[in-house]
């Protein structure tokens, strides 16, 4: 698949080897002709392009239901392309965080995205509560290999029923660890909380199933693993439990019924899918290169994806352990997805260095390196030379 991606190319012309689709994922040469077609379309019809054209804007957004359920493990209804992660996630937590005199704590680790941790406090001040007493972490864990099922199970028992929400990584963004979330929601539905997860790592990149393990919402972006382009189109899941119930929720005119949309009636009636938080009419450019580089993932599955990582990351585990170089990404397959994590004294030279002979990859806290290793673009020739230049720079 890799010829179906542009590879960044330094100053000579030569390819770079980018091992940085954990925070940018590589263009889909495909996604030029589709962006192109809708500025077309709004160049030769104008405001005719909503309704009058084969890729009508009106619905748009539907089409990434498709690429976007297979991808997380849900039905099309449940997921909804729109805004971006930070966006969606007040939304969601708008709906989903609903404390009571008694149940009011949100579990969260500790490391979680600080975007995250914005909302969150935002919404508990929005209740008028107070975030210490509200926001609980599980510590970040001491041995720096991941954190262990037990502990976090543990913590919800703990906190039982004074816990109204989880929100917790599909994939940890720091050490690429997979949290096994089917067991976290029934950890969290035992004890009557939410459950929601942060799939900005986790979603292209792992296999899932949000809607058999009964994950009660999610939010995600497309410019990682999805290859949507820097900004791209957020998304959410919904389970279906929740979708046809009269939710609290923030509102606008696109998660209205659309065959009411225009009457401009002050009722709002909510469509009865993950459509209903949308808002405003989406950004159809956005959308455009987003549907381009989903449908890379519909020419593939994310079993045969996996397969590919595995080896990719495998040898990059080993090179790394053959240099003993410590790697704070769990080392089982199932706890790791694309990304792995190495901690160096001086990675802030050996990253240096490394961008100096056109290798991308990016630095974390001073010394943590992220790698990501993406079966689409990446191939073991470029591991091969990134554990020579390792082996070079850190003796
Ligand atoms: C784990 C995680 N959560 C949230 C975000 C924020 O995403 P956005 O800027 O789309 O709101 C990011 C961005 O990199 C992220 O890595």
């Amino acid at each position: 698949m890799r010829n179906n991606y542009h590879i960044p190319k330094d100053s000579q012309g030569q390819e770079l080897i980018y091992f940085a689709g954990h925070s940018l994922g590589l263009q889909p040469k495909t996604v030029q002709h589709i962006v192109d077609r809708e500025l077309l379309q709004w160049a030769n019809s104008g405001v005719e392009g909503h309704f009058d054209s084969e890729n009508a804007w009106y619905t748009y957004h539907e089409r990434m239901r498709g690429p976007l359920s297979k991808l997380v493990g849900s039905t099309t209804h449940e997921v909804a392309a729109l805004n971006s992660l930070t966006v969606n996630l007040n939304l969601l937590l708008t709906t989903f965080y609903r404390p009571t005199n008694k149940r009011y704590k949100i579990l969260v680790e500790e490391h979680l995205f600080a975007s995250d941790f914005y909302a969150l406090e935002q919404q508990v001040r929005l209740h008028g509560l107070s975030v210490k007493e509200c926001i609980e972490f599980i510590p970040w864990p001491k041995e720096n290999k991941g954190f262990p099922l037990e502990s976090i199970k543990h913590t919800i028992d703990d906190l039982g029923e004074s816990l109204a929400l989880i929100l917790l990584p599909g994939v940890q963004y720091i050490n690429g660890q997979c949290f096994p979330m089917k067991e976290i929601v029934e950890a969290g539905h035992s004890v009557g909380s939410v459950v929601g997860f942060d799939l900005a790592h986790a979603i292209g990149n792992i296999e899932m199933n949000l809607h058999e393990w009964q994950v009660d919402f999610a939010c995600w972006c497309s410019y990682k693993y999805l290859n949507s382009g820097p900004g791209g189109p957020g998304g959410i899941f919904v389970h279906e439990n929740h979708l046809n119930k009269d939710l609290p929720q923030m509102a606008g005119w696109w998660g209205n019924d659309p065959n009411g949309r225009f009457t401009m009636k002050k009722t709002f009636v909510p469509v009865s899918n993950a459509d209903r938080f949308q808002m405003s009419n989406p950004s159809i450019l956005a959308l455009a290169a987003h549907e381009a580089s989903l449908a890379e993932f519909d020419k593939t599955t994310m079993q045969d994806l996996r397969k590919e990582a595995k080896s990719l990351t495998d040898l990059a585990f080993k090179g790394f352990e053959n240099l003993n170089i410590d790697i704070i990404t769990p080392s089982e397959w199932d706890k790791r997805g694309n990304q792995l994590s190495i901690e160096l004294n001086n990675a802030i030279e050996i990253h240096k260095a490394l961008r100096a002979e056109g290798i991308i990859c990016d630095l974390r806290d001073k010394n943590i390196l992220r790698l990501a290793f993406c079966p689409m673009y990446n191939k073991p020739e470029e591991i091969a030379l990134l554990l020579e230049r390792l082996e070079e720079l850190i003796r």
